[in-house]
Parts: C-alpha cells; sequence; structure tokens
C-alpha cells in the first residue's frame, strides 16, 4: 500500500482520522527518516508489539537499547523501564510515547524513604527491583529483575539484606537463600489481585494445564505454580513447553504475543482482565505522535544517572 499520510497531519485531532495501516507506514517511514527503533514490553497491546522492532522483558529492552546503532529510541513500556535505557545509553535519544505511563509499584518508595530506612538498618546492602525510580536506584547497592533476583540476592555480601520495593518478589527469592530478606511494603497492584480462588477456579475449567506465574504474585499463588517466571522466560518456554493448555498469572498483553507465536497452543489468563492500565496507556496513534514531534524524552540528570548505573552494572556484571 502507498504513504498516504501526509506530513501535515501534525495535531492528534487528524491523526485519528488516519487508518491503522497508514498509521504503520507512517511509522516506517519516520523511523528511517529518525534514524529510530521502537522497543515495547511483552505486556504492550497487540497493535504496539506489531509495530515494535523488538519485543522484551525489563532486562532484555535495556540490554537492547544499549546495543542498538540508532540514534532514537522510542520506548513502549513504563516509565522506570525508558529511565532504565537512558542511563544505560546515555547518548541516545530516549522517546516515551506517553510520559505519564508509570509504575504505582516504583512509586510506592521514594530516594528520600529509602534513606531514611537504611539509617534504621546500617551495614546492609541494599537490592533494588528494576522497577524502582532512577533516585532510588542511585541509593542502592546492586538491581536486581525478575529473571535473576534469586541469583543477584545469593551475590550480595550480607547475611542479612534489605529487598525494595516487591514484598512479594522478596518473598519468592527467600524460598532459595538462607539469608534474610527484609523487605520493603510495596507490592504490583496487577498481579497482587490475582489470588488464589482465581487459580483454584481455572484449574477446575483445565484440570490438564500448567500454571505459569509471575514472582510478582502472591504467595499462596506461587505455591499452586508449576513455572514461576519473568516475562521474557514466558515467552522462551511457550516455545519450548508440549502443553496445549497454559493458565497465565501476569499481565494479559503477553498472552497476545505468546497467541501470536505459538497458534497451536492455548494460553488463558488465570483471572480476566488482568491489565495494567499504565501500560495499555500507549497505542500505536501516540508511537507516531512520538517519531513525528520527538516527545516524550526521558532525561536522567547526570550525578543520579551515574549512580543508579552502578547498581544496574554490578548486576548485568554477575
Ligand atoms: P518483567 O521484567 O518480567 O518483564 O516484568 C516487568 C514488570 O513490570 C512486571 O510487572
Ligand atoms: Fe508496574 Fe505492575 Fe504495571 Fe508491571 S504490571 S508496570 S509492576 S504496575
Amino acid at each position: 500500500m502507498l504513504l498516504v499520510y501526509p506530513n501535515s497531519l501534525k495535531n492528534e485531532g487528524e491523526r485519528k482520522k488516519v487508518n491503522k495501516s497508514e498509521i504503520e507506514n507512517r511509522i516506517e517511514q519516520l523511523k528511517k527518516e529518525r534514524n529510530a527503533v521502537i522497543i515495547a514490553h511483552n505486556y504492550q497491546i497487540g497493535e504496539v508489539q506489531d509495530v515494535a522492532d523488538f519485543l522484551g522483558d525489563s532486562l532484555q529492552l535495556s540490554q537492547e537499547a544499549a546495543k542498538l546503532e540508532e540514534e532514537v529510541i522510542v520506548f513502549c513500556g513504563v516509565h522506570f523501564m525508558a529511565e532504565t535505557a537512558a542511563i544505560l545509553s546515555p547518548d541516545k535519544t530516549i522517546l516515551m510515547p506517553d510520559i505519564d505511563a508509570g509504575c504505582p509499584m516504583a512509586d510506592m518508595i521514594t530516594a528520600s524513604e529509602l534513606r531514611d530506612w537504611k539509617k534504621q538498618y546500617p551495614g546492609r546492602k541494599v537490592v533494588c527491583y528494576v522497577n524502582t525510580s532512577a533516585e532510588v536506584k542511585a541509593e542502592c547497592d546492586i538491581c536486581c529483575t525478575s529473571s535473576n533476583a534469586v541469583q543477584v540476592v545469593k551475590a550480595v555480601e550480607g547475611n542479612e539484606i534489605l529487598f525494595v520495593p516487591d514484598k512479594n518478589l522478596a518473598a519468592y527469592v527467600a524460598r532459595f537463600t538462607k539469608k534474610k530478606i527484609i523487605p520493603w511494603d510495596g507490592y504490583c497492584y496487577v498481579h497482587n489481585n490475582i489470588r488464589l480462588r482465581h487459580v483454584r477456579e481455572k484449574k477446575e475449567q483445565f484440570p490438564e494445564a500448567e500454571v505459569w506465574v509471575h514472582p510478582e504474585c502472591r504467595p499462596e499463588v506461587i505455591d499452586m505454580a508449576d513455572k514461576v517466571l519473568s516475562t521474557g522466560k514466558m515467552i522462551k518456554e511457550a516455545k519450548i513447553t508440549t502443553k496445549a493448555d497454559i493458565l497465565i498469572g501476569t499481565e494479559s498483553g503477553i498472552i497476545y504475543r505468546m497467541k501470536k507465536e505459538n497458534p497451536d497452543k492455548n494460553f488463558h489468563p488465570i483471572k480476566e482482565l488482568t491489565h495494567c492500565s499504565n501500560m495499555k496507556k500507549i497505542n500505536v496513534r501516540k508511537a507516531l505522535a512520538s517519531l513525528e514531534d520527538m516527545k516524550y524524552k526521558v532525561d536522567v540528570p547526570q550525578e543520579i544517572s551515574q549512580r543508579a548505573k552502578g547498581a544496574i552494572e554490578r548486576m548485568v556484571r554477575l
């Protein structure tokens, strides 16, 4: 199809009149003009996944962002993810199609709250989940993601570790170490809302199905799981498994990708409408507007970026 999207369509009202394939064509053209790529988290809506050059979990996306040669990265995910990319790739322009797409769990701890908390536990190392702001990362010894949290905690010096902000991930990690993990009282509302009764109900409906959940889920939900996996590991496992039915305990956006890549298998959400409203703020029109107007730029002040980078790099080096 020929490109019919005129350059002059600069405002959102005009863009709304343009159909999806025209938007996709315009995005392709702008990516070339701007030397840009689109990367998207596994929870993004289908239409965003379809225009992305790279899809992945939080860790994969930041690592990919650092490797890319293009100058501009349109980051379709939540704010802490784009910030991590900006920290690891300070010479690139990192854009977010919706600057208000934050992570409520990351907002459950501020740098000043963490500084006060640390004073109560002198000498303890602090592990921060990647779902934290750059300011919080700057106060921590080492970062972790859902795919390497156990490995990171085991590697950290000391028998007592402070862990921020996810108490559910902290409880999951505690299953694999003798170290005492002192958690911050944060959680992801999306995963915390997946309850034991949802797993039981779905298991009744699909008795042969395997249960895969994200480590941000409640401990009693994790107890019911056959596999506890980051979103990136779920995607890999979906290709390998010989099971026909899998019950998924994480944000439902991932099911779009799983079905697309594995049309012969059935992926059922453990709880219907498990949606992260922030992940859903981005759509193709906003991705187009982001490229069109080079907005919204994510910058991390250098002093914070350097300290936060230390915590991220210590994780990457493991
Ligand atoms: P992953 O690192 O597994 O992609 O998880 C990110 C996240 O925000 C989970 O809610
Ligand atoms: Fe944050 Fe939860 Fe949304 Fe992930 S799913 S971005 S942890 S609120």
